[in-house]
């Protein structure tokens, strides 16, 4: 027991600045995203336990899930929409260091924030395979043909991510692997990481000339994180009632839609892929990662803590820019074209 508790204070600070309890200084969205990650755990584990990585089997195993089993339709959604949430919860996340300037001599975590961020979509990825519906099905071929595009690495990502040149029963087998062994497992690790890196780097960014003063994190900070987790909890709970996980008819890898899509949040690539492949599948996506890379170091204001803090102007913009016309490309993609990518208003 004394074992564990250390283990636990080690990840976890034990005194804390009083800012840190402040809703605006994190919005909470850091145990908004371990929340998604936990829901994601306890679900994917019972899933699993109905779950076949057959093409002749998985789409009947989903079926019957969500129609047999009692909670099964339930535990989906609420799988579904944690993925979900978390995508939109990390990208928030990471816009609120970004724009309070908290990286600022935390570039190390930061950069394992960055990789956390990429395990987020390659999870998802990796899990939108599974159902082996028409939806999935399709959207991975789009979104493989978009691996494809990176630079040097592209063509051997694609055949590593299909098992294979194409969609097959390979790709399922380690699409499952992936999803639910590989991927969890380096989750946990570059978690704890993030974590404990929190605790080391003193506690949460605050500007040099606040007062230390320092709370004890016990009953504090714990009542905050529960009080952030439960209310992710019982938000994804009350959507899981409403909204259910999409399944379409069963693959049919002979008669593709019309428009193929990636999965959302893929589609804003997809959208700039068709105004141009090298600029929209290349070289737009690899500026803004060494962007985001680099922000770190290309940020000469050295207050953190402080929402749009002064000196920090082009930065911010750039950000606020990236992330604008990303939402753009996804809306448009995702709502605005028709058959054969034609564009077109739903009214
Ligand atoms: C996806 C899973 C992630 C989880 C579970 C997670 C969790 C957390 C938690 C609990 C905190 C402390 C409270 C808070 O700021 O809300 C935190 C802080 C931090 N996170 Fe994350 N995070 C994730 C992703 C990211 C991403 C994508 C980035 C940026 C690239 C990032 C960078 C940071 C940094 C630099 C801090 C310290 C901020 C400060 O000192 O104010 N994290 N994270």
């Amino acid at each position: 027991m004394k074992k564990r508790a250390n283990f636990f204070r080690h990840l976890h600070p034990p005194m804390i600045r009083q800012r840190t309890l402040q809703p605006s200084s994190t919005l909470g969205l850091g145990i908004v995203c371990l929340t998604c990650f936990l829901v994601l755990v306890a679900t994917g584990v019972t899933l699993l336990l109905y779950y076949m990585p057959y093409q002749e089997a998985a789409y009947d195993r989903i079926l019957h899930i969500v129609t047999t089993l009692r909670y099964g339709r339930l535990i989906r959604n609420l799988h579904f929409l944690a993925a979900n949430v978390l995508i939109v919860a990390a990208i928030s996340h990471l816009a609120r260091v970004f724009f309070m300037g908290s990286y600022q001599g935390r570039w190390l975590n930061w950069t394992y924030g960055l990789i956390l961020l990429s395990l987020v979509f390659f999870s998802n990825y990796t899990g939108y395979i599974l159902p082996w519906d028409q939806t999935s099905y399709w959207a991975i071929k789009v979104g493989s043909n978009l691996a494809a595009y990176i630079p040097g690495l592209g063509p051997s990502f694609k055949s590593f991510l299909l098992g294979g040149e194409d969609i097959s029963q390979e790709t399922l087998v380690r699409s499952l692997a992936l999803h639910v062994s590989v991927l969890p497992f380096l989750w946990s690790i570059l978690i704890s990481l993030h974590l404990w890196r929190i605790r080391k780097d003193g506690g949460l960014a605050a500007p040099e000339d606040e007062s230390t003063e320092r709370l004890p994190s016990s009953p504090w900070l714990f009542r905050a994180e529960l009080t952030a987790g439960l209310f992710t909890l019982s938000l994804l709970l009350s959507l899981a009632f409403f909204i259910d996980a999409p399944l379409s008819s069963r693959a049919d890898p002979l008669h593709p839609p019309n428009p193929a899509k990636a999965p959302w949040y893929f589609v804003g690539i997809q959208e700039m892929v068709s105004y141009s492949a090298t600029l929209g599948g290349v070289v737009i996506p690899v500026l803004i990662g060494v962007f985001l890379f680099f922000a770190p170091f290309l940020d000469r204001n050295r207050q953190a803590g402080i929402w749009f803090g002064r000196g920090r102007l082009t930065l911010n913009l750039l950000l606020g820019l990236i992330l604008l016309s990303q939402v753009l490309m996804i809306v448009v993609g995702q709502w605005l074209r028709t058959k054969n990518w034609v564009f077109k208003f739903p009214w």
